[in-house]
């Protein structure tokens, strides 16, 4: 992996741009404003007080749209068409709908467009009323993404999220009535004190409120928060590691008997058309330019990243010059390796092009159930290898013989 200062990120590399054409490509927004920061959460946002009192949303939706006239540009003449957008946070929602609209109308006039476009919306159950929720309907979103995390009021409090239990219900029912026929619902577990009966009334609670797709994250102790401290200070308990594999396993049950299947191991859908083709296309390691402050891109084995600041954001989108902070780029084992972390998460399977008795070892040690004896076998996780999905793909890149010839440096 190379590593290059900030400074000589003017255009892509030549060996990137070489790999645009004919891979799924889409547009990620980060909009890093929240009305109050959860002690969980380690996301690049800030609150107006983090901002010494400055309410910087409004200059915001200029700025994104300065960065996707450069973004354009940058790509050369032959951009492929951009399959999904994803406003996320942050929380988005904190931008008036017309805001995030016009971030979107900026997209459309600047790339071509496919024309199933997906164009997800994450926010905050709280954050969002029919109006807001029509306005963005009718500006061409078409997923919304709510972050219920719990049904239980002592939970969500040790969480510090700002809504009571029954507004993501009540947001679902308002996106329904708004005509979104994608709606997700993302859940949490594993936080301290919750109990096997409040993970049981989240989960009721969640297809009760029938969305077409659930997420469900184990809680991340994230360095730095307010809730790494009061785990460190012994005011709460660690989240325990069989706790957390017995939380997911009844994920898994209870959402499979509810009609939603597992496609990703964090991320269940009532349909193939319900997945969240935006994060399918991170999954598959295929090409996205990540829009706003502190947000990633990924474009044919460069990765790069935007400064994190809004105002260092603002400035340097303001002078027509790329925002970014930093960038590197994949060698041949990198990209393997990324390939296969990302690939094992997926439901629909993935290719062993390893040695069969490495393969045979994974089968036999309960990891990965064959889907196709191909050549090569295409496997997919077991209920016991999702447990375990690192340890599995680290297996795995450590048995594969490098495709030097297959792939661009
Ligand atoms: C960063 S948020 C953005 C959307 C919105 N602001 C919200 O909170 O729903 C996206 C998802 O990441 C989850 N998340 C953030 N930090 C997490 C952590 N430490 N562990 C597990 N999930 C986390 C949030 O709960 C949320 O569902
Ligand atoms: S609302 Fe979402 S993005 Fe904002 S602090 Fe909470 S989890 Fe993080």
């Amino acid at each position: 992996m190379t590593l290059l200062p900030a400074a000589r990120f003017e255009a892509l590399p030549r060996s990137a741009l070489a790999e645009v054409v004919g891979v799924p490509f889409g547009i990620y927004v980060h909009v890093p404003f929240c009305a109050s920061r959860c002690g969980y959460c380690a996301f690049n946002t800030y609150t107006t007080s983090d901002l010494g009192g400055r309410d910087l949303r409004r200059g915001y939706a200029e700025a994104a749209r300065r960065e996707i006239s450069l973004a354009r540009a940058a790509l050369g003449p032959d951009v492929p068409p951009v399959s999904t957008v994803f406003f996320g946070g942050g929380t988005p929602t904190a931008l008036e709908p017309a805001e995030l609209v016009s971030i979107l109308a900026a997209v459309q006039a600047e790339f071509p467009t496919a024309p199933d476009l997906e164009v997800t919306v994450e926010a905050n159950p709280d954050s969002v009323d029919r109006r807001a929720l029509d306005e963005l309907r009718a500006g061409g979103v078409t997923r919304l993404s709510f972050g219920m995390q719990s049904a239980r009021a002592a939970v969500l409090a040790v969480l510090e999220r700002s809504h009571t239990p029954g507004a993501a219900t009540r947001a679902v029912r308002d996106a329904h009535a708004a005509g979104f026929e994608h709606v997700s619902l993302d859940l949490i577990y594993g936080t301290p004190g919750e109990t096997d009966a409040d993970w049981q009334a989240s989960l009721d609670a969640a297809i009760a409120a029938d969305p077409d797709h659930v997420s469900a994250y184990a809680l991340t102790i994230e360095p730095r928060t307010r809730l790494a401290a009061q785990v460190r200070r012994g005011l709460l308990p660690e989240p325990d590691e069989d706790v957390l594999v017995r939380r997911y396993d009844h994920a898994d049950d209870v959402l499979a008997a509810a009609g939603y299947g597992w496609y990703e191991l964090s991320n269940w859908a009532r349909s193939a058309g319900a997945r969240c083709r935006h994060n399918v296309l991170y999954w598959h390691n295929h090409h996205w330019w990540g829009i706003g402050p502190g947000a990633h891109s990924h474009v044919g084995g460069t990765r790069w990243w935007n400064v994190a600041h809004p105002d260092t954001y603002a400035a340097s989108v303001a002078a027509g010059r790329l925002p970014v902070a930093g960038h590197e780029t994949l060698d041949v084992g990198a990209r393997v390796a990324e390939r296969v972390l990302l690939g094992v998460r997926l439901a629909d399977g993935f290719a062993l092009d390893i040695s069969p008795s490495v393969v045979r070892e994974l089968i036999d040690d309960g990891l990965v159930q064959i889907v196709e004896w191909g050549d090569p076998p295409v496997v997919v996780l077991s209920r016991r290898g999702r447990s375990l999905a690192d340890l599995v793909a680290r297996r795995v890149i450590d048995a594969t013989v490098l495709p030097v010839a297959s792939l661009r440096p």
